[in-house]
């Protein structure tokens, strides 16, 4: 009789996290999706790739400034550059990035500020950080994208305020 309820608390112990874990995983992204609103990009960034110099934002590149210390930086990605190479913006600065690839997929990493993302042919990646410190925070493609893949990198100057 006791040997029988040890081997059912066994049972019951293995059994309670085969259910709370994936019940847990299904709440943890029902929660990102709805809640925090955490999704993979939908069709509104898509571009061709081929027509990307004609197509706004790309066709004038480097920094917009959208409203008083926010700005966008436009940034496309080619073999092996970035063009614009560096980008400019006071101190304080919110930057949205908006950058699109023309030819491979390329990444977008720039340590500061957690940016970290892909520039995928076809798609317009955004992703928007803040500046608040003056120096040189340089950005570099982290997708192999051939033979100058590590060549390929730019820099943020952040200027002090006047
Ligand atoms: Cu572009 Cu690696």
């Amino acid at each position: 009789m006791r040997r029988d309820t040890t081997l059912y608390l066994y049972e019951l112990a293995w059994m309670l996290p085969s259910v709370a874990l994936p019940v847990g995983m299904l709440a943890a992204l029902l929660v990102t999706a709805f809640a925090a609103h955490i999704h993979l990009p939908g069709d509104t960034g898509r571009i061709d790739p081929a027509k990307v110099t004609e197509t706004a934002p790309f066709n004038q590149l480097g920094v917009v400034e959208t409203a008083p210390g926010r700005y966008e930086a436009r940034i496309l990605a080619g073999i092996w550059f970035f063009t614009p190479p560096e980008i400019r913006v006071p101190e304080g600065s919110e930057v949205t990035f908006v950058a699109t690839s023309k030819d491979v997929i390329h990444g977008f990493f720039l340590p500061h500020g957690d940016v970290n993302a892909m520039l995928i042919p076809g798609q317009v990646t955004r992703i928007t950080t803040r500046f608040h410190t003056p120096g040189e925070y340089p950005f570099l493609c982290h997708e192999y994208c051939g033979i100058a893949h590590h060549t390929m990198a730019g820099k943020v100057v952040v200027e002090p305020r006047p």
